[in-house]
């Protein structure tokens, strides 16, 4: 790994910037590339100036060029309300960023890691989920933007690797939480604390017998880290915390670890929301000695802990409506963020 150079698209978001933490901390020289629709350049503030990592500013949808050694694909909005707001960009963002990716890993002769999702399993009738399982993901549903993409950016990995020789691995992500979450993206982990913090009501979508499964940042780390230097497997893998946990007894134990008098109000349950979701994890087991430690408690104290160093002690919980509504009064009518200037380094069209 020391000697390894490593692309992580989607460097700046949550998940991203802690595996550009990773790569850094074993050695590798890090390049992150991010468009910074949803990520955030003070996730990776603390790497700016180390002499092994570089920031580029650069959509996935527009072919990219680096001589690099492994790229991990992690570039997609993840929490519904993101990734709902501009439903085509999120498509095309899984499609055309994994195709990119891939084309640059035939070039390069790198390894291509997709991080795929749960999502892939839809509404599942299996319970819990093996990879072998198919799935039930409605195609025209709000939802589908997501899903779909990530199927198709699956099935490119696969076509990728039967017709060009490409080597892949894919890791279907499972719900993760932990410091660097946005706190206003809307995610369930996100919007209970800062809901908690902030003394309101949680809400819960539906009755709260719908169950998740959560697995702390690190752990996942570890999961993508050793599953892109497997030495040859390249069918998908689960990658999540096998406990389950229903999203009433999750706000209850937010509520038991922040200061709170916030009580429950319950809504309507989006359309298309999985009503259970936990993964088998036996492949990444045997395969990789996978095996998340930390558990929920715990992990929930440490993002707590992130969450109220924030400045901004007031981050708004999300809709997707809400979304929209500020990135068009922002941008105009176009709701992708331009490149900007921001301190980031610029990504250089020559090296193309
Ligand atoms: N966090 C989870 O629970 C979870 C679960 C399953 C799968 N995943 C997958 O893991 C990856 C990272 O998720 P996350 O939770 O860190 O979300 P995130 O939104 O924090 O990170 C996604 C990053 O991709 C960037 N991005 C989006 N569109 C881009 C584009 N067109 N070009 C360049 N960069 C772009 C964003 O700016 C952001 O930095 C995503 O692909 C997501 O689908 C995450």
């Amino acid at each position: 790994m020391n000697k390894r150079r490593a692309l992580v698209l989607g460097g700046a978001g949550f998940v991203g910037s802690h595996l550009c933490d990773r790569l850094v901390a074993k050695g590798a020289e890090v390049y992150a590339m991010d468009n910074l629709h949803t990520g955030r350049l003070e996730n990776i503030e603390h790497l700016r100036k180390h002499p092994r990592f570089s920031f580029i500013e650069h959509d996935v949808c527009e072919p990219f060029h680096l001589p690099v050694d492994r790229i991990y694909n992690l570039a997609c909005p993840a929490s519904p309300p993101h990734y709902q707001a501009d439903p085509v960009k999120t498509t095309l963002t899984s499609v055309l960023g994994t195709l990119n990716a891939l084309r640059l890993g035939i070039k390069c002769r790198a390894r291509v890691l997709q991080a795929s999702t749960s999502e892939v399993y839809g509404d599942p009738e299996v319970h819990p989920q093996p990879e072998t399982y198919r799935g039930a993901v409605n195609p025209i549903g709000p939802r589908a933007c997501y899903d779909e993409g990530k199927r198709c950016a699956e099935s490119l990995m696969a076509d990728f690797a039967r017709a060009h020789g490409a080597d892949i691995r894919i890791a279907r992500i499972f719900n993760t939480y932990g410091p660097r979450m946005d706190p206003g993206d809307g995610r369930i982990v996100s919007n209970f604390i800062m809901q908690a913090l902030r003394g309101e009501d949680l809400t819960i979508y539906g009755d709260g017998s719908q169950t998740r499964s959560f697995c702390y940042v690190d752990d996942l780390i570890d999961g993508i880290v050793a599953l892109m230097e497997h030495p040859s497997f390249t069918q998908p893998v689960n990658l999540g915390n096998p406990e389950e946990f229903s999203v009433r007894e999750l706000a209850d134990l937010v509520r038991g670890l922040v200061d709170t008098t916030s009580s429950i109000v319950f809504c309507p349950l989006p359309e298309d929301d999985p009503k259970v979701r936990k993964p088998v994890t036996n492949r990444a087991l045997e395969l990789l000695g996978f095996e998340p430690k930390v558990p929920l408690r715990e992990g929930l104290e440490r993002t707590i802990a992130y969450f109220m160093t924030l400045p901004d002690a007031r981050p708004r919980v999300v809709s997707a409506r809400s979304l929209i509504d500020a990135r068009r009064a922002k941008n105009g009518s176009s709701p992708t963020r331009a490149a900007s200037g921001s301190g980031a380094r610029s990504y250089k069209r020559a090296l193309i």
